[in-house]
C-alpha cells in the first residue's frame, strides 16, 4: 500500500510541533536563571538558594529560579506598600491605560507565552495557545474597563492596600491574571508568588510590566515554594491574601490569618459532578467528558471528575467513552495535534497513581485505553473508573489528574442528592435536551458554576468560585472586583471600638439578686423552648434594677437551633421573593403595634428614652429596607463571549449564625436577621447579652408575622457558652459576628472545619443608625453567594 493510502486508512495525524526556539532564546537571554522581581528590578539570580523548574514532558530542567526568603517577601511587601498611594492617585483612567497596555502586550507575545507555559507545565500547546493566553488577555481588557469605571461605579469604596497572591501550577498565567487584573484595577499593589513547578510565565509577565512602564513596586513577583507562600501570608503589612490551590493549604491560610484583619479569598479544590440525563445527546456528552476531565490532564479545580449518568444510557455512554478514549492522542505538549500532555511533576503523578490504586483496592474497575503513555517524562493515561461507591475514595477525593468515575442514578432527585454528596461545591455540568429539567436541577446543585450542555467555560465577566469547602470569594465579574475594595467609611471607623458586654451590663444592686418570675425561653423551630440546662440569666436595667430573666442556652440548644434552621431553610429559600418581602412588611407592621412596650423596654435598659424612640424608629425603617430589597436583590445575565447566556443568580448561603452587636439590642438584632432572611437564609441568632429581652420580645411578633418556624431561631445565654458551638458547627454555612478583635480571631479560626463563610468586624465599631454602615448592599452581599449558570443557545 502506498503511504497516502495508508494515511487514508488510519486517519493518523502526523506530528505538528510548535517551535520552542523563541522560548529557548528568551531563557538563554536570562542565562536560564532568574531572581525575584521586586520594586521594579530583578534580584541577583546567582546569590541565595535556587531550585530548578523542569519540563514535565521530558523531565529535563529548563531554568533555575530563586527560593524566596522571609527577607525577599518583606522587601517585596515594602515595595508594594511604598508604591500603593501613588498607584491609587494616578486615577482610574491612567490605571485603565496601564491594564490595557498589559492586555496588548500579552496578545503581542501570546505565542511566546503559550510555548513557555506548555514547556513549564506540560499542557498541550493547543490549550495554552487557544484557551489560557486569550483568556489572560481578556481578563486584563475586562479589568482595564473596571479600572476606568471604578470611580463612577464604586464611589464609596477604596483599595485594600497591599495584596499577597498565591497561585497554583495548573493554569499559571491564567491564575496570575485572575489575581492581578482586579487588584490593579481597584488601585491595590501586590506581591504574587507563582507555584514552584511553574514560575516561568509569571517572570516573563514581570518583564512585560517593565516594558509597559508600570510604576516600580506595583507588581512584585517572588518565586519559591510553600514556605515563601507562608511568609507572604504571615507578613503583617499585607491587607489581603488571595489564594488558589488545595483545600488543605486554604485551611492553613484561614487559620494563619484568623483575627489579623487580613481579607482572604480562597479558590480551592473540587469534585465536580457531570450529570447526564437519558435524553442527552450522547455524542456531545462524550466530547463534554473529554473537555471536563482530560482537558489539562484533569489538573483542573473544576474538572468534571464524577460522571453521574441516568441508568438507561449508562451502558451506551460507557461504550462510546471507551471508543473515544482509544482515539485521544497523548504526547509532546508542543505538538499541535496532541490532546493530552504531561502531568506537572512526579509528586503529582505519584499522587494520581496511589489514589487510583486505593480506588482499585476498594473494588473500582479501572479502564484505560490500549495505547500506552509516553515513557519519557511524566504521563498518565486517561482513566475511567466504574463500580465506585458514592463514599469511595475516587468519588470523594480530588485526584487532580485524568481520572473520572462513573456512577448511575435513576431519578432527577437522586441525581441531585449524588451531585451534592461532596464536601466541595465548585462546579457542575448538566446534560439534557430538556432545558426545563436542566434549569430545574441547576439551582439545586451546590456549586458556584453550573454549565448546561457545556463544560469548563470561563470568562472575565462571569465570577468564578466555590460553595462549601471549595472556598469563598469570586474571581471575575463585579463580585470578584469587590473582593479587592472596602467601604471608605471603615477607614475613619477604625479607631472606634465595638462595645462589649462589659461596657453595657448594669451591675446588680448590692444585697443580692431579687427574685423575678418572668423568664423568657429560647426560640427554636418556631417554638418557645426551655433551655436544655434549665438555667437562666438575669437582665438588669440601666439603674441596676432587675428587668427579667432569659434562658441560659448551652451547646445542645445551639445544635437544636441549627437543626431547626436546616429543616426550614430550603423551603424558605424556595418561597418567592415577593412572599418574603410581604412577611418582612408584616413583621414591621406587627412590631409597630408594640411600639410602646418595646420603646419602654429599651428606655429602661439604657436609661435614655429619646434614644429608645430613635432606635425603635430606625428598626422599623430597617425592616422596610430589607422588605424592599427582598425582591430586588437580583441576578444578572452576563454577556460572555460565546453563544450562550450566563445567568448570575444570587443564592442564599444557607444556615447562618448571627452573633448580633451588643449595642442597640433591637436595632442591632434586626439589622442582622432581616437581610439574612430577606434573601432566603435561615438564622440562628445570638442576641446582645446586654439586652436579650429585646430579642425575646420578638417571638410573638415573628409568629404572628408568618415567619415560618425555624427561619429565625434565637438562643440567649452567655456568648462564651454558645458562640463556640455555633461557629464551629459543621452544618452552619456562614457566620456573622459583630464583636471584638478577639471574637474575630476565634470566629475565623473556628470556621476552618467546614470552611464556612465569615463576616466579622475586628472590633471596629459600626454606627448602626447610619444608613451606609448599618444596612444595605454590603449586608446583602454577605448574605448571598453568586451561582453562574451557563446556558448555550442555537443548534
Ligand atoms: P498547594 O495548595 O500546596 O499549592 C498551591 C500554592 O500554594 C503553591 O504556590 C504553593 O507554593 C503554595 N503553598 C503551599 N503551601 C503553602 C502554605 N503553607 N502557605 C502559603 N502558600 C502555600 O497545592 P499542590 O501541593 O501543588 O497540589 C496538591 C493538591 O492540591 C493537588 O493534587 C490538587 O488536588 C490540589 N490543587 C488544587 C488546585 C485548585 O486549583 N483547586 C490547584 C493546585 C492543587
Amino acid at each position: 500500500m502506498s503511504k497516502v493510502a495508508e494515511v487514508f486508512e488510519t486517519l493518523e495525524y502526523g506530528p505538528a510541533p510548535e517551535s520552542a526556539q523563541f522560548a529557548n532564546e528568551w531563557l538563554e537571554k536570562h542565562g536560564r536563571a532568574f531572581g525575584h522581581f521586586i520594586g521594579g528590578s530583578w534580584t541577583d539570580a546567582s546569590t541565595g538558594v535556587s531550585f530548578e523548574t523542569a519540563n514535565p514532558a521530558t523531565a529535563q530542567p529548563i531554568a533555575k529560579v530563586s527560593q524566596g526568603t522571609v527577607e525577599h517577601v518583606a522587601a517585596a511587601v515594602a515595595a508594594a506598600r511604598a508604591a500603593q498611594p501613588g498607584w491609587w492617585e494616578l486615577g482610574p483612567h491612567v490605571r485603565a491605560r496601564y491594564l490595557y497596555a498589559i492586555a496588548r502586550k500579552i496578545q503581542k507575545h501570546g505565542r511566546l507565552l503559550a510555548v513557555l507555559e506548555s514547556m513549564d507545565n506540560g499542557k498541550p500547546i493547543r490549550e495554552s495557545r487557544d484557551l489560557d493566553i486569550p483568556l489572560v488577555a481578556r481578563h486584563f481588557y475586562h479589568h482595564a474597563g473596571w479600572a476606568q469605571l471604578m470611580e463612577d461605579e464604586l464611589p464609596d469604596y477604596e483599595p485594600l492596600g497591599v495584596v499577597g497572591q498565591i497561585i497554583p501550577w495548573n493554569f499559571p498565567l491564567l491564575m496570575l491574571s485572575w489575581k492581578i487584573a482586579p487588584a490593579l484595577a481597584t488601585g491595590n499593589t501586590l506581591v504574587l508568588k507563582p507555584a514552584e513547578f511553574t514560575p516561568l510565565t509569571a517572570l516573563l509577565f514581570a518583564e512585560l510590566c517593565q516594558e509597559v512602564g508600570l510604576p516600580d513596586g506595583v507588581v512584585n513577583i517572588v518565586t519559591g515554594d510553600g514556605e515563601t507562600g507562608a511568609a507572604l501570608v504571615d507578613h503583617p503589612d499585607v491587607d489581603k491574601i488571595a489564594f488558589t490551590g488545595s483545600t488543605d493549604v486554604g485551611r492553613i491560610i484561614r487559620e494563619a490569618t484568623a483575627g489579623s484583619g487580613k481579607r482572604i479569598s480562597l479558590e480551592l479544590g473540587g469534585k465536580s459532578p457531570f450529570l447526564v440525563f437519558e435524553d442527552a445527546d450522547l455524542d456531545s456528552v462524550v466530547e463534554g467528558v473529554v473537555d471536563a476531565i482530560w482537558f489539562n490532564q484533569g489538573q483542573v479545580c473544576c474538572a468534571g471528575s464524577r460522571i453521574l449518568v441516568q441508568e438507561g444510557v449508562a451502558e451506551a455512554l460507557e461504550r462510546k467513552l471507551r471508543a473515544r478514549m482509544e482515539t485521544l492522542r497523548m504526547g509532546n505538549p508542543l505538538d499541535k495535534s496532541v490532546d493530552m500532555g504531561a502531568i506537572v511533576a512526579p509528586v503529582q503523578l505519584e499522587r494520581i497513581e496511589s489514589l487510583v490504586e486505593q480506588g482499585r483496592s476498594e473494588g473500582a474497575e479501572v479502564w484505560q485505553p490500549s495505547w500506552s503513555a509516553p515513557r519519557e517524562g511524566w504521563f498518565y493515561p486517561p482513566t475511567l473508573c466504574t463500580n465506585v461507591a458514592p463514599s469511595g475514595t475516587l468519588a470523594q477525593i480530588e485526584v487532580f489528574g485524568p481520572v473520572v468515575v462513573m456512577m448511575t442514578f435513576r431519578t432527577p432527585s437522586e441525581a441531585v442528592a449524588l451531585a451534592n454528596d461532596s464536601r466541595y461545591g465548585l462546579a457542575a455540568s448538566i446534560w439534557s435536551e430538556n432545558i426545563n429539567l436542566a434549569l430545574d436541577i441547576a439551582p439545586k446543585i451546590k456549586a458556584g458554576t453550573v454549565w448546561v450542555n457545556c463544560t469548563n467555560l470561563f470568562d472575565a465577566a462571569s465570577g468564578f468560585g466555590g460553595y462549601r469547602e471549595s472556598g469563598y470569594g469570586r474571581e471575575g465579574g463585579e463580585e470578584g472586583l469587590l473582593e479587592y475594595v472596602r467601604p471608605t467609611w471603615e477607614h475613619a471607623a477604625q479607631l472606634q471600638r465595638e462595645p462589649t458586654a462589659n461596657d453595657g451590663i448594669a451591675q446588680p444592686p448590692a444585697g443580692g439578686t431579687p427574685a423575678i418570675d418572668r423568664t423568657a425561653k429560647l426560640y427554636i423551630g418556631g417554638k418557645q423552648s426551655r433551655p436544655d440546662g434549665n438555667y437562666s440569666l438575669p437582665v438588669y436595667a440601666a439603674d441596676g434594677s432587675p428587668m427579667g430573666e432569659v434562658g441560659r442556652g448551652n451547646r445542645k440548644d445551639v445544635r437544636n437551633a441549627v437543626e431547626a434552621a436546616r429543616k426550614a431553610q430550603a423551603g424558605w429559600a424556595a418561597r418567592s421573593a415577593h412572599n418574603r418581602a410581604q412577611i418582612l412588611y408584616y413583621f414591621a407592621e406587627n412590631l409597630e403595634a408594640r411600639r410602646a412596650e418595646l420603646t419602654g423596654r429599651l428606655a429602661t435598659l439604657s436609661g435614655d428614652s429619646e434614644g429608645a424612640s430613635a432606635e425603635f424608629d430606625a428598626t422599623i425603617d430597617r425592616i422596610f429596607t430589607y422588605a424592599a430589597w427582598a425582591d430586588k436583590w437580583e441576578g444578572r445575565v452576563h454577556h460572555t463571549p460565546f453563544r450562550n447566556v450566563t445567568l448570575a443568580m444570587k443564592e442564599p448561603i444557607g444556615v447562618m449564625g448571627a452573633v448580633c452587636p451588643q449595642a442597640h439590642p433591637l436595632l442591632g438584632f434586626v439589622s442582622c436577621i432581616a437581610p439574612l432572611i430577606a434573601v432566603g437564609n435561615a438564622v440562628v441568632a445570638i442576641p446582645s447579652e446586654v439586652g436579650p429581652l429585646l430579642a425575646t420580645d420578638l417571638y410573638q411578633v415573628l409568629d404572628t408575622s408568618d415567619v415560618p418556624g425555624g427561619v429565625v431561631n434565637i438562643v440567649t445565654g452567655l456568648r462564651s457558652e454558645v458562640v463556640p458551638t455555633l461557629e464551629s458547627h459543621d452544618d452552619v454555612d456562614g457566620i456573622w459576628h459583630f464583636g471584638s478583635a478577639e471574637d474575630a480571631r476565634s470566629t475565623e479560626s473556628a470556621s476552618t472545619g467546614n470552611m464556612k463563610r465569615t463576616w466579622v468586624s475586628y472590633g471596629r465599631a459600626r454606627d448602626w443608625f447610619d444608613r451606609q454602615q448599618g444596612q444595605g448592599q454590603e449586608f446583602l452581599r454577605e448574605a448571598t453567594q453568586v451561582k453562574n449558570i451557563w446556558v448555550p443557545y442555537g443548534e
